[in-house]
């Protein structure tokens, strides 16, 4: 006897289909239990438990050092959390450059000890091979094209990509692959907005831009620069939708002095 639970999440699919309808997609990265369930219930399409996690989490410089058991880990804190919203797991820097067979277990493993819905890795023609294995294996794959920053040691830095005009007709060849090979949506991150509306146009899968423009299909953002905790870090395409660094700093002084005062706890807050 099978037992057939009806998802009420957001699939692939319904992800694809608002391409043709035209409904922009809405995607955030999460790394824990508690904001991904406020997110949730604010309503959003996709979370992406980003490798940016080793930045933001871990507060490493780059996303090179996390590793699949690290991203496994917060993920499922992530999916817990996750009512309606489809799980994106970001495949760590080592976890599929080595083979497509290697990459493929990789991937199944994520998605087995996670309860992710989907990957997503960075890069083109070079990885088409691990791509197209996993899409064979049933796992929905989520490409990711231009400033792909597992590759910053090799790039010198995190500036705009594909300005030049060869980097952009590959971009646009290595998006055509990605597309025909089954992917059911592609990240453009920091590349002119011109180039991501034209990828945007010769893709049939949906495009999520990051400092991409707005011609993309859907937009990301990493949420704790997009709250305004990661002060400092203010690129041109990033927009604060609030300014928590303040409020918990503000937060954290308040505390200190009800404290220091014996104001706290007050009457009304002893047993
Ligand atoms: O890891 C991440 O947060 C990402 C986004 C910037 C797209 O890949």
């Amino acid at each position: 006897m099978s037992v057939h639970v009806e998802s009420k999440r957001m699939t692939t699919a319904l992800i694809r289909q608002k391409k043709l309808t035209g409904d922009k997609i809405t995607m955030l990265t999460s790394y824990d239990f508690t904001l991904a369930r406020l997110v949730d219930q604010a309503g959003i399409d996709m979370f992406l438990v980003g490798d940016s996690a080793s930045n933001v989490v871990c507060g490493n410089g780059t996303t090179l050092p996390i590793t699949v058991d690290e991203m496994i880990f917060l993920t499922k804190g992530v999916v817990r959390a996750a009512q309606h919203t489809l799980v994106v797991i970001d495949m760590p820097f080592g976890s599929y450059q080595v083979s497509a067979e290697d990459a493929v277990r990789n991937a199944i493993k994520m998605l087995k000890e996670s309860g992710a819905d989907a990957v997503k890795l960075e890069g083109g023609e070079e990885i088409l091979p691990a791509i197209q294995l996993m899409i064979a294996a049933g796992i929905p794959v989520c490409g990711h094209l231009g400033l792909t920053p597992q590759s910053v040691n090799q790039f010198g830095g995190y500036g705009l990509r594909a300005k030049e005009q060869a980097e952009a007709e590959k971009l646009l060849h290595d998006a055509q692959l990605l597309d025909q090979a089954g992917c059911f949506a592609i990240v453009l991150e920091k590349i002119p907005a011109a180039l991501a509306e034209k990828v945007t146009k010769a893709v049939n899968c949906p495009t999520i831009g990051i400092g991409a423009g707005n011609k993309t299909d859907g937009q990301v953002l990493v949420l704790h620069d997009m709250l305004g905790l990661n002060q400092g870090f203010q690129p041109k395409f990033l927009r604060h939708f609030a300014e928590l660094g303040e409020q918990v700093k503000t937060a954290v002084t308040s505390y200190v002095t009800a404290v220091h005062e014996s104001s706290f706890p007050n009457e009304n807050e002893c047993y």
